[in-house]
């Protein structure tokens, strides 16, 4: 008996100085494993006569679960500690202010052709597209350009190999949408173009927007009203006038070139207010040749087709004075004329 207090007593000093789980680990191996002092007594316990046996060996029991218990108190104590340390170390400070992200703006070029998009699927055209590489048919020949017409020359080609080339406007998709499906027709094509031509109002690629109606009944009446929809909406201004100037389209008859009233106020372009005009598009009737060129009957059906450069809409409507400013890309130039995400 005397020796199961001083064990205990002895290990009741031991375990208060325990300061991590491998020197507990060793206390428990000194008491409890295989060779320790307790499990020794429970070996030595056949050695005692059977009176003996008995009040010791309980004795011994309960000795044994009171070392079992501190030692895995003990345990418990330190995990414990291990995890507030831990989640003191992974604090995370919620009330830090975040950091300022950045977003990318939106292109004021993309800007104008969501908006045109807009206006005209609202006017009932269906959108449509075509390839940007063509050929020599679709983007001349069909459209009442034949070889040597002295028209193709109104227009710098980049020609690639195979007699294809890239288109030098968004007519093509006139022909592709005729020859593909049947009138009536209403569609609006917006897209990239490209001609050998680089200046301030001139970049080798830039945009267009293609209108084109097709029905029976069909006349410049409707061309115009559509025209002034769509301008008057895309500038956002009621008192806008129109003039419809003579010109000469390959394959448009009648065609115009549609001019637009501004005022000049401290020297920025104010669209409407009517005082001066200026070009903005090219339109007209379609050629019989060309409706022809596309298996519609011209006997029966008209239509009309009209072309406006996406970066001039967006020069006027935005006050930017150099095209090429477009497509070069400087920082300066996007953070100032970008939109945020939210205003697209
Ligand atoms: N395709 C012409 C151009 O690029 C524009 C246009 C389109 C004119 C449709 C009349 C009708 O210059």
């Amino acid at each position: 008996m005397h020796r199961l207090e001083k064990i205990i007593s002895d290990f009741n000093l031991k375990i208060d100085d325990v300061k991590n789980k491998e020197v507990l680990e060793e206390l428990r191996i000194e008491y409890l494993g295989k060779k320790g002092l307790v499990t020794e007594l429970f070996v030595n316990l056949k050695n005692l006569a059977a009176e003996e046996k008995k009040s010791f060996g309980a004795n011994l029991n309960i000795t044994k679960e009171q070392i079992t218990k501190k030692i895995s108190d003990k345990k418990e104590q330190f995990l414990m500690l291990e995890l507030n340390q831990k989640l003191a170390a992974e604090k995370i400070d919620v009330t830090i202010p975040a950091r300022k992200q950045d977003f990318g703006l939106i292109h004021p070029i993309s800007k104008v052709i969501k908006e045109v998009r807009e206006i005209l699927s609202d006017l009932g055209f269906e959108m449509a597209m075509g390839p940007e590489i063509e050929d020599d048919f679709h983007n001349f020949s069909a459209l009442n350009m034949p070889k040597n017409h002295p028209a193709r020359q109104m227009q710098d080609t980049f020609y690639l190999p195979n007699d294809r080339l890239l288109r030098t406007h968004t007519s093509t998709v006139q022909i592709r949408k005729m020859l593909g499906s049947k009138p009536p027709l209403k569609i609006a094509a917006i897209g990239r173009v490209f001609r050998r031509d680089s200046d301030q109002t001139h970049t080798p690629m830039f945009h267009q927007i293609e209108g084109l109606m097709v029905d029976k009944d069909v006349n410049m009446g409707h061309l115009k009203w559509c025209l002034e929809q769509f301008l008057m909406r895309f500038f956002a201004v009621t008192n806008l006038e129109l003039r419809f100037r003579p010109s000469f389209f390959p394959f448009t008859e009648p065609s115009a070139e549609v001019d637009i009233g501004y005022s000049l106020n401290e020297g920025r372009i104010k669209i409407g207010s009517n005082q001066k005009f200026m070009e903005i598009l090219g339109c007209g009737m379609i050629h019989k040749n060309v409706l022809q060129n596309c298996n519609i009957d011209s006997n029966c059906y008209q239509g009309f087709a009209f072309g406006i450069g996406i970066e001039r809409l967006a020069m006027l409507k935005y006050g930017i004075n150099d095209l090429r400013m477009f497509f070069e890309n400087d920082l300066r130039f996007l953070n100032y004329y970008g939109f945020k995400i939210n205003e697209f």
